[in-house]
């Protein structure tokens, strides 16, 4: 019998950081687990190689009338920093209130045990399933699949063969109401840096009469947004699509508590554009953010300089058409012009990914030649979350990304169903990290009836 938490907690153990590469050996057992695993299944596995960290790609093959499904996850986690604000080893899974802490509980090799487990138990209970089941789990997912596209590129005619992606990999509000992710914004991320004198200098010979590089980079930054939180760089909205009647209406059924949320997040106000609600300005519209800003002296005490250099690194999220190079190109435009005389500005332009959207059948925007199999799929998780939580699905957009989805779309033209997995309790990229293992339980059987129906 396949023990989902018990597995769970074997991969849960390999510390598959791939931001980092003293992680090598923990990428490497994660590969093995994921390879042990769906062998002990029955499937056929491949470990394809890449420039960084390998794919593990693993095929449930059969009757090529039978419907073909992409079950899509990764194998990566974020780094575990700061340690010390985990109240048990990160890598060490221990069960507690209900829940499996550790890192990547959610995030995401718990919710892709849910699709791994219900296909070990239909295919235990139905060795005779007529299904077709590739797994792609990739190792890169956390820092933006650079070695994913062109593996997709390279087998873009076995792999179009599917019908379409099942994942979870998306977030849903509460034990009682699960998400079927219908959009996720694209992203593209860049690294800034100014320099002024050629080396630190001392203030009082210097201060006043050359320009202070972190000065400078604080006003182009400050530049960058008006006092509404709108982006100020032209060109940046380009491509923003109308949000759908429908969609505003799933939205409301949400319901948004704002000072439940100022809450949970600690803050005093929340600084939304006019006209939208905080949940509408994370799924709906695209941001400029600062994930990080630095130069100087930063030690104890103080140190009266000039600096030399002063740098921030800026993400972008991007919805509806918005086309990553286009604005990341723009931004950096934007900030080579806003730079002061005196001031040499270098853009470093990091990973991308588009924006994705699909429109669930039956909704008044729906693509009218959307595969059947594709309509299935949606109605047939909508019908499985009803049988297993208390309240029906909602159809939302998400504010995270996952660039990979939208280049599935384009290269191999599948759709995707996201069923979201995970909660804002989850702690995500923080420390604490945890999966719940009720949901995790639910979501085995909400997958299984997916199948199930699909391969009716
Ligand atoms: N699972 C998340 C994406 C996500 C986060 C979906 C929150 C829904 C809600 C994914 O692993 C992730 O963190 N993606 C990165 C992508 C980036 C590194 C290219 C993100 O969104 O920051
Ligand atoms: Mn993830």
């Amino acid at each position: 019998m396949f023990d989902p938490i018990e597995k769970l907690k074997e991969h849960l153990r390999c510390a598959s950081v791939s931001t980092d590469s003293h992680f090598k050996e923990g990428m490497a057992a994660s590969q093995k687990f994921l390879t042990g695993l769906f062998s002990e299944m029955g499937l056929s596995v491949e470990v394809v190689d890449t420039d960084l960290h390998p794919i593990v790609l693993a095929k449930r093959e059969g009757d090529p009338q039978w419907p073909h499904i992409l079950v899509y996850g990764h194998y990566d986690v974020q780094p575990a920093d700061p340690v010390d604000l985990w109240k048990s080893e990160p890598f060490e899974p221990v069960e507690r209130d209900g829940r499996i802490y550790a890192r990547g509980a959610a995030d995401n090799k718990g919710p892709q045990m849910a699709h791994i487990a219900a296909v070990a138990e239909l295919l235990e209970e139905n060795p005779d399933l007529p299904l077709r089941i590739t797994f792609m789990i990739e190792g890169e997912e956390e820092i933006g699949s650079p070695s994913l596209s062109p593996f997709l590129e390279s087998r873009k005619e076995e792999l179009s063969e599917a019908d379409l992606v099942l994942l979870s990999d998306t977030l849903s509000p509460s034990v009682d109401q699960l998400v079927v992710t219908v959009g996720l914004r694209g992203i593209v991320v860049m690294d800034v840096e100014f320099t002024g004198p050629n080396s630190d200098l001392h203030s009082g010979l210097h201060g006043g009469a050359v320009y202070n590089p972190v000065q400078a980079l604080c006003e182009v930054c400050a530049s960058l947004h008006d006092s509404d939180n709108r982006v100020t760089v032209p060109g940046f909205y380009d491509g923003v699509t109308e949000v759908e009647e429908w969609e505003r209406e799933e939205l409301v059924k949400l319901g948004s508590d704002e000072d439940a949320y100022k809450q949970f997040v600690g803050v005093g106000a929340l600084h939304s554009m006019s006209g939208y609600t905080a949940q509408e300005s994370v799924r709906y519209l695209p941001t400029l953010e600062f994930n990080g800003i630095g130069g100087g002296y930063q030690g104890e005490g103080s140190k009266t300089i000039v600096p030399s250099k002063a740098m921030t690194k800026i993400s972008c999220r991007l919805v509806g058409n918005q086309d990553p190079i286009k604005v990341g190109e723009l931004v950096k435009q934007a900030i080579l012009e806003r730079t002061p005389e005196g001031i040499v500005a270098k853009v470093k332009m990091g990973h991308q990914g588009a924006p994705y959207l699909v429109v669930p059948p039956g909704k008044p925007n729906s693509p009218e030649n959307s595969p059947a199999l594709l309509s299935k799929a949606f109605e047939a998780t909508s019908r499985a979350i009803s049988e297993e939580f208390p309240k029906p699905a909602l159809f939302l957009r998400e504010g995270g990304s996952i660039p990979i989805i939208a280049d599935i779309k384009k290269t191999l033209g599948l759709d995707s169903v996201m069923i979201g997995l995970f909660l804002p309790e989850d702690n995500l990229h923080a420390p604490n990290e945890s999966m719940n293992i009720d949901v995790l339980k639910k979501g085995i059987r909400v997958s299984k009836s997916i199948l199930k129906s699909l391969a009716e």
